[in-house]
């Protein structure tokens, strides 16, 4: 089974680039599944439903999501209609939206989980006891299961890594836009990254325009942070190919597309 998976799409700058980009990859990787983090995709807060829609058009299954969820107030009316999309699993019980999809490709059915850090974030459930939760459920229909883990900290992701490994087929980290070296098949068939990274503006600074955010770092004075719309684009991502009677990850590899590091076909 095999899964493509793109890092934080946004603003515009992202969209055009897995507009532009989402064939291509395609062609290249062949994926059965095609998952990709939505929650910067809307000015570079949140996500809309023409958007969500967009990008399933042009060929994502499943949109995962994190802290900017919310950011957007039209999300809490279509996000129990997103069958498609889901969001942090660790939001208290009652939150709207799910944590969990399942997507079926010719009668082989992967489990995608999304799941949210709280080191330097919002402080909601545990993530490691939900994750036993969630994969209870997830194994009584399949032993493919990816999860995207929304963190900020590289220890509680690399952390998640290890509790997981055996039990997922792939942890992929979410949510800093920079890109970590990383990747790697954990002992026991997990495959790993810390962060993916971010698909979008190259020449910003975590994909806001730089100006502003050295303003504040030179100042300590409040800026408005816009998304970087001047410079070059970037496509960050990661593919894993699982074994489907296994569950195990059996090859992956980590996906960088800029001025730097041309794509090869
Ligand atoms: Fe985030």
């Amino acid at each position: 089974m095999r899964i493509l998976f793109i890092g934080d799409v946004t603003g515009s700058p992202g969209r055009d680039m897995v507009q532009h980009y989402l064939p291509k990859l395609k062609e290249k990787y062949r994926p059965n599944v095609t998952i990709l983090n939505g929650e910067n995709a809307a000015a570079g807060k949140g996500i809309n439903e023409k958007i969500y829609k967009q990008f399933l058009e042009w060929g994502a299954q499943v949109v995962t999501m994190g802290n900017h969820t919310w950011d957007k107030r039209e999300i809490f009316e279509f996000i129990d209609d997103a069958k498609k999309m889901i969001r942090p699993a660790n939001y208290p019980e009652g939150t709207p939206g799910k944590g969990i999809t399942f997507v079926n490709i010719n009668g082989v059915e992967i489990a995608v989980i999304n799941i949210q850090g709280r080191t330097f974030l919002p402080a909601i459930d545990d993530p490691f006891r939900k994750m036993d939760e969630l994969i209870k459920t997830a194994k009584e229909r399949t032993d493919i299961i990816f999860v995207d883990f929304h963190g900020e900290a590289t220890s509680e992701k690399q952390a998640m890594g290890w509790y997981l490994d055996g039990k997922v087929s792939a942890v992929v980290g979410t949510h800093t836009h920079t890109q970590t070296a990383d990747e790697r098949i954990l002992p026991n068939g997990t495959a790993y990254i810390t962060d993916v990274g971010m698909t979008g503006p190259y020449d910003g600074i975590l994909g806001v325009n730089r100006d502003a955010v050295l303003k504040k770092f030179l100042t300590g004075l409040p800026v408005r942070f816009e998304i970087d719309k001047t410079g070059r684009t970037q496509l960050n991502g990661f593919f894993v190919d699982v074994n489907q009677d296994t569950g195990n990850a059996v090859n992956v590899e980590r996906i960088l597309i800029n001025d730097d590091h041309p794509f090869f076909a």
